[in-house]
């Protein structure tokens, strides 16, 4: 284990751009919580988050104005911490995940209301975004946080690899895969993922299709 400066890209993480984590907190019987959540990267140390009204890890944040952001690529971790709870024991005493390949602690710096237009879930004051400081980074492998637009661009590739020898139905469809994935890479994805996709759009562009 390293505890590191207090510097995200040693993570991987660019500035304005959003990775997928676990984040931990604490439950007010002292259990343990664990959901995904997307992280924005803010700079070194700040990042931005923004969660719907009633999860547990929304209540527990406020309550306690601290969390844990786990970095991991265990799908297990992520599918049961959505679908159902963490076992207790997957948690160190720290409030970490211990199969984490790296963490860091945050506290709050300032809690608003905000829904965001282009979000696909549009009620009104629905979701909280908070800003907050990263206090420790711990690295216990060397990794990278996970951002959703490199797995786009591979889909993307290897659809449009497909392309031209598939029917007219499925053309649609993968051309329809593609809105949707450029729609998400430009949000959330790397500045090189975002060049790719760029490069995907106009290639199909070219062979005469309305992106
Ligand atoms: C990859 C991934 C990212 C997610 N990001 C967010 C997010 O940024 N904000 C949010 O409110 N929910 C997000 N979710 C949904 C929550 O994880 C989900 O609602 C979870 O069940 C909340 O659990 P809790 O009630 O234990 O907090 C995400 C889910 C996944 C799978």
């Amino acid at each position: 284990m390293m505890i590191m400066e207090i510097d995200l890209s040693l993570i991987g993480m660019e500035k304005g751009r959003q990775y997928e984590t676990i984040i931990t907190t604490k439950n007010t019987d002292n259990t343990f919580n664990a959901a995904p959540i997307g992280v924005i990267c803010s700079g070194p140390d700040v990042i931005v988050i923004r969660i719907f009204k009633g999860s547990h890890t929304l209540d527990n944040i406020i309550e306690n104005r601290e969390f844990i952001v786990n970095i991991t690529y265990d799908p297990e971790l992520f599918a049961v911490s959505t679908l159902q709870n963490l076992p207790q024991d997957s948690f160190d005493e720290d409030m970490t995940l211990n199969d984490a390949d790296a963490y860091f602690k945050c506290e709050v710096i300032s809690l608003i209301e905000a829904v965001k237009q282009s979000d696909p879930i549009k009620k009104k004051d629905e979701a909280i975004v908070i800003k907050s400081k990263v206090t420790e980074l711990v690295i216990n492998k060397n990794t990278k946080a996970f951002n959703r637009g490199f797995s786009y661009v591979i889909e993307s590739l290897t659809n449009f690899s497909r392309f031209d020898n598939v029917s007219d139905a499925q053309k649609e469809d993968y051309l329809n895969k593609f809105r949707e994935a450029y729609r998400v890479v430009k949000k959330v994805g790397r500045i090189d993922d975002i060049k790719a996709m760029k490069e995907i759009k106009k290639e199909l562009e070219s062979k005469g299709y309305d992106l």
